[in-house]
């Protein structure tokens, strides 16, 4: 089958209407991100689509270790059914890592997730109802939209620019569409790269408290800055107004599906009581693994490793573009994360581009999927951190011929 006829399969892809699949379902759209990453998963292709961490990267040998310890430690209570909040011990853990730049979170504040995908699944749950509007930055983060997409949520988008979300637009916002909660990626966003200035954050917090409605941070990238100066983080300025989301994903391994939410302790019967509904509680092995592999101290260590390698990998994406791509090409320069955003020129669809690209072997994600109330179509999303040196080249001059190609 040709890569051209793929393509077309998935934009006409429907799901089956049998077996009285409820209608709430069948309006739900599959995301176009894994849909995207299946075709790059084409043998011979390079990706820059998904958000995939470097594999070779992941802490295989101290891993090991940590299973064997929390087996060996714990025995029958690491394989047993546990508490939905998480183990205790795990979320203690957990607090002391938080109180790094979040002074005074303890474990009644830490809810141990299934992913931080669950997490944004459970603040679904937990806050709306049919029709009831999120305030989200314009692109954001598409897996949090099909989370609240379940709810039936609607979105009122503010744009970003280089200083992350302008919050001036939120108050407006607020005052038409009396929004449940405001939900923003501040550090290295997905999709973008961008991060969300000092002064925003400071803004936003103050206008989400005069309103008294919860910020939602998103925050599974904040380790991982590799240049210019830290901010601090929402959760640590904006105290029991946040409720913010961390995750193994990107910091050890995703295949763990182990992340943690913190929020205040009269909010946790709140969502331990929605996560029940769906799991009853996180893998209780998991989270012992985790727990033995924080004792171990090699985190720091690691994250420094993964942070060399990623920075390396951005510079070396930025030095391609700007000897490939055109010059009309304009692009972010992430400080920290995954992901960097290129905008078009003239008007160019992102999406008009890709079947061209694969074509070409090289894959990458549109950026219109990213903006729920429209626009972005002459946008696109660039992960380095799951190609290697060779490929980030050869992957950029191509996709370079083909956008000098489409002018
Ligand atoms: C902004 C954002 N939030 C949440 C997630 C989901 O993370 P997890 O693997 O912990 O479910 C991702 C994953 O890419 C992400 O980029």
């Amino acid at each position: 089958m040709s890569t051209k006829s793929n393509t077309t399969e998935i934009e006409n892809m429907t799901i089956p209407e049998k077996w009285g699949v409820t209608s709430h379902v069948m309006e739900l759209e599959t995301s176009i991100i894994r849909e995207i990453l299946k075709l790059s998963s084409q043998p011979g292709i390079i990706s820059f689509a998904g958000g995939l961490p470097a594999p070779e990267l992941f802490p295989v040998e101290d891993l090991k270790e940590a299973a064997n310890r929390a087996i060996d430690k714990y025995k029958d209570k690491a394989l047993q059914y546990s508490i939905s909040m998480g183990v205790l011990e795990f979320r203690e853990e957990i607090a002391k890592y938080a109180c790094r730049r979040t002074k005074g979170i303890t474990a009644a504040n830490v809810l141990i997730t299934s992913g931080s995908q669950q997490g944004l699944d459970l603040i679904g749950r937990a806050f709306i109802d049919p029709g009831d509007y999120v305030i989200c930055e314009a692109p954001t983060y598409v897996g949090a939209l099909q989370a609240f997409n379940f709810f039936q949520a609607r979105y009122a988008t503010v744009p970003m620019d280089e200083n992350g979300m302008i919050v001036d637009e939120v108050e407006d916002a607020i005052k038409k569409y009396h929004p449940k909660f405001i939900y923003v990626v501040p550090n290295f966003q997905n999709p973008s790269g961008i991060t969300m200035s000092l002064k925003r954050r400071l803004q936003l917090i103050e206008i989400a408290n005069r309103y008294d409605i919860p910020i939602v941070d998103d925050n599974p990238y904040g380790d991982l800055r590799f240049s210019g100066e830290p901010v601090d983080s929402l959760c640590s300025l904006g105290g029991d107004t946040i409720i913010s989301l961390s995750t193994f994903s990107k910091i050890v391994a995703p295949g763990f599906r182990i992340a943690w939410m913190i929020a205040t302790p009269e909010m946790m019967p709140v969502f331990e009581k929605v996560k029940q509904c769906g799991d009853l509680h996180t893998s209780t092995y998991g989270q012992y693994v985790l727990l033995e592999y924080m004792r171990m101290n090699k985190i720091d260590a690691h994250l420094e490793k993964i942070k060399a390698t990623y920075g390396a990998r951005r510079d070396l994406m930025i030095k391609a573009i700007q000897e490939y791509f055109p010059a009309e090409v304009q692009y972010t320069e992430p400080e920290g994360g995954l992901f960097l955003w290129v905008t078009l020129p003239n008007g160019m669809s992102g999406k008009g581009l890709l079947p061209k690209a694969i074509e070409a072997k090289v894959a990458y994600v549109y950026g219109s999927p990213f903006f729920p109330n429209g626009g972005g179509n002459e946008t696109l999303r660039l992960n380095y951190s799951n190609a290697n040196e060779e490929q980030i080249v050869e992957g950029i001059k191509r996709l370079g011929k083909i956008i000098k190609e489409n002018m």
